[in-house]
């Protein structure tokens, strides 16, 4: 959102609580191609929320993941979520130039919980109506403080951020890049992470709203640790499918089900804020990623909750890649988890 340099492929860097993920994708007239994909996990307390507690550990494994991938890597584009971030989207009058930002800084100044002299602003006009003549404007802030810090810690890993996004934004690309939005259908877009929920909301084909959630897969996975008695890297192999063997699967999935309560209740009550501020009657469809899409038994108990129609997101649908090269990793078995990597990767090539 806030753009800072030029390239052909575009690196997408997504740092979460639980891991890290990359994908760099060639820009052609034909579309997307994959040419480097990795994911690192982390050290279970390292990121909490949007918190970054163990920096050396971050700047090792983001650093691990480049020589992994391509270590010539130096430009990505990255995302800020979390309380330092707001969207939001408004109506005004149409203006242009100064006049339009001079209007969208009051229109924020109503709206961030922080001071708008602290705060770094992106917009974009995504509806302009000669009619009524007004314009539909969403709205990026982000806290200096908060900014500055997370860039130097990216500068630190030797890499240069060229665009800041934000995960809610980064989801919506990647779907509008791989699927054709279904104007007749009010669709929620679902990113279920460790510690942070996000949700994106498309009426009558538009973005129209985002919201996140204070919950994810977290309470999953310390309920497994502790249940099974499991190390951080027998704990992720449990929730991959890869210990079957070794654990009570009845025991599993009840694990699995009493400790993803307070994401559902947090998703249910986002939905229904979502329905009465925005005046719809009901949600259509929903469209599930983030690591929480691939935890065994989670979408099924999601669905049966909320009542609702889904699927989970494929965000290489519509994008070019050898299976062979990435073989060890095969993305399309974990490409719900990549697609906030692959909608900051989606930016234009500036
Ligand atoms: N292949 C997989 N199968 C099952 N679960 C997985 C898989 N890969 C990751 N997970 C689980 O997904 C969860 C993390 O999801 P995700 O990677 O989307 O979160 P994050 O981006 O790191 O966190 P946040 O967005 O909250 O900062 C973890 O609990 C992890 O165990
Ligand atoms: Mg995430």
């Amino acid at each position: 959102m806030f753009p800072l340099g030029k390239s052909k492929s575009t690196v997408g860097l997504d740092i979460g609580a639980s891991s890290v993920k990359l994908v760099k994708l060639d820009h052609s007239k034909n579309g997307y191609s994959v040419s480097a994909i990795g994911v690192r996990e982390l050290p279970p307390e390292a990121i909490v929320a949007d918190e970054i507690n163990d920096r050396e550990a971050v700047i090792f494994n983001i650093q691990s993941l480049i020589d992994q991938t391509d270590p010539k890597i130096r430009d990505v584009v990255v995302s800020i979520s979390g309380h330092s971030v707001i969207t939001d989207k408004f109506t005004i009058d149409k203006k242009n130039g100064p006049e339009a930002e001079q209007a969208i800084l009051f229109e924020t100044e109503q709206r961030a919980p922080f001071d708008v002299d602290d705060v770094s602003l992106d917009y974009h006009v995504i509806k302009s109506d000669d009619e009524t003549n007004k314009m539909d404007v969403l709205l990026v802030a982000a806290r200096k403080e908060y900014l500055r810090t997370y860039l130097d810690l990216i500068e630190d890993c030797g890499l240069r951020p060229v665009v800041v996004d934000n995960d809610s934004m980064a989801i919506l690309n990647a779907y509008e890049g791989n699927y054709d939005v279904d104007p007749s259908r009010v669709t929620a877009l679902v990113n279920i992470g460790h510690d942070v929920t996000n949700i994106t909301y498309i009426v009558d084909g538009l973005y129209s709203a985002t919201r996140d959630v204070s919950a994810g897969t977290r309470e999953i996975y310390n309920a497994i640790q502790k249940e099974f008695r499991l190390n951080p890297e027998l704990t992720s192999k449990a929730l991959k499918g890869e210990m079957n063997d070794s654990i009570d699967p009845d025991m599993f999935k009840a694990t699995i089900i009493s400790a993803s309560d307070e994401l559902v209740s947090g998703v249910e009550l986002a939905f229904s804020y979502f329905k009465s501020q925005s005046k719809i009657e009901s949600l259509d469809w929903l469209v599930l990623s983030g690591g929480g899409a691939l935890i065994p038994f989670l979408p099924e108990y999601l669905q049966s909750k909320l009542n609702i129609p889904l699927e989970l997101a494929n965000p290489l649908r519509n994008v070019d890649y050898d299976p062979e090269l990435f073989q060890y990793l095969q993305p399309e078995k974990i490409a719900p988890l990549l697609t906030v990597a692959v909608g900051l990767a989606m930016r234009k090539a500036r």
